[in-house]
């Protein structure tokens, strides 16, 4: 592993302020995942465009992906870019489903300012346990940590969540309390990826479980929530894709309505990374059946970036609300 560097180092901050801002502002900081440059670029554009505070996000795969040396420094020079667009939004690294302790203290070592351990899938006295090694870590550096609680239905499970994998309201409290985390992602209904509800002809998306959110807003009041499994998969998008040679046929995502909804209750962190890979997928499709002959990234990458932007913006001013809130 490479040299250890504090996130403070690389101009970055932890997510505290932001969420205690964003939980009686009744809007949810956006958590946008990347894996690449382009997908970097159009984040901070977008949000010092809209002067959103932001976390910018990586997973397990996407830190094997763009090495966790090469994301440190993308991440100051995300920061470095919104300064010299003369923004002063505060930008937060944070890994995304980590899986161990391991993971989360090289990520604290390598620069990252927040860290989620997810041990939603271990029995409950496991996920206290590690949860509480993570924060007594991650403290020590004033790096925050997301736990979980509940599990998100899989893609591959094809069913909407069982009742059983809700989060309990009745564990939160505990939960919070023993192991110090400073935010709490729970399972209402989302899931991952582009296919996560399985309709029926004429059916409509149903409503994610509010109740079970009020619940745990009741027993833990003032705590940030965080939302994943969030992106609408905007059907524009895959629209595009499929006329563009994709096969993405029955994909759905959460409606924006309800994403606005949780954002101005304790959600303060809404995670999006399928519509970004969308936004992407359908704009490159679509370059490349126009232009056959093209073969140079930045033109079709460009297009991408462009209409990531677009998205990105649209998140922050009419889903999160948190444009206007850096
Ligand atoms: O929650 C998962 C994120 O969408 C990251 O996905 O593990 O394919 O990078 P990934
Ligand atoms: P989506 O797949 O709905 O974008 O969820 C992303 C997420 O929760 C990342 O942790
Ligand atoms: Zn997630």
């Amino acid at each position: 592993m490479g040299d250890t560097v504090h996130y403070s180092e690389l101009g970055l901050v932890n997510t505290r302020d932001m969420f205690k801002k964003a939980v009686g502002g009744g809007y949810a900081i956006p958590a946008y995942n990347f894996n690449n440059l382009e997908q970097l670029q159009a984040i901070v554009t977008a949000c010092a465009e809209t002067s959103s505070p932001v976390i910018i996000q990586v997973s397990k795969g996407a830190r094997n992906y763009a090495n966790e040396t090469m994301l440190r420094y993308m991440a100051m020079g995300a920061v470095k870019m919104a300064r010299e667009m003369g923004s002063k939004i505060p930008i937060s690294l944070h890994l995304d489903h980590g899986d161990s302790f391991e993971l989360c203290k090289s990520c604290v070592e390598s620069g990252f300012s927040s860290v989620m351990i997810d041990g939603s899938h271990l029995p409950y006295e496991e996920n206290v346990a590690l949860t509480r090694k993570v924060v007594e870590y991650a403290h020590a550096h004033d790096v925050t940590v997301e736990g979980e609680l509940g599990v998100l239905a899989g893609i591959e499970d094809e069913v909407v969540a069982e009742h059983s994998t809700y989060t309990k309201p009745e564990e939160v409290e505990d939960f919070v309390k023993k192991t110090g985390v400073d935010s709490l992602a729970i399972s209402i209904g989302t899931s991952h990826g582009a296919y996560k509800f399985k309709l029926k002809e004429g059916e409509e998306v149903p409503p994610l479980r509010f109740d079970i959110l009020e619940d745990v807003q009741r027993r833990i009041p003032g705590f940030p929530i965080v939302l994943h499994g969030a992106s609408s998969v905007v059907q524009e998008y895959v629209k595009l894709i499929n006329q563009y040679g994709g096969k993405m046929d029955g994909a759905v995502g959460v409606p924006e309505e309800q994403l606005r909804k949780a954002a101005a209750s304790a959600v303060c962190k809404i995670n999006i990374d399928s519509d970004g890979r969308l936004a992407v997928t359908a704009k490159v499709r679509e370059f490349m059946a126009n232009n056959p002959g093209e073969f140079d990234p930045r033109k079709y990458l460009g297009e991408a970036r462009k209409e990531l932007v677009q998205l990105i913006k649209h998140k922050n001013e009419v889903v999160l609300g948190s444009a206007g809130k850096a």
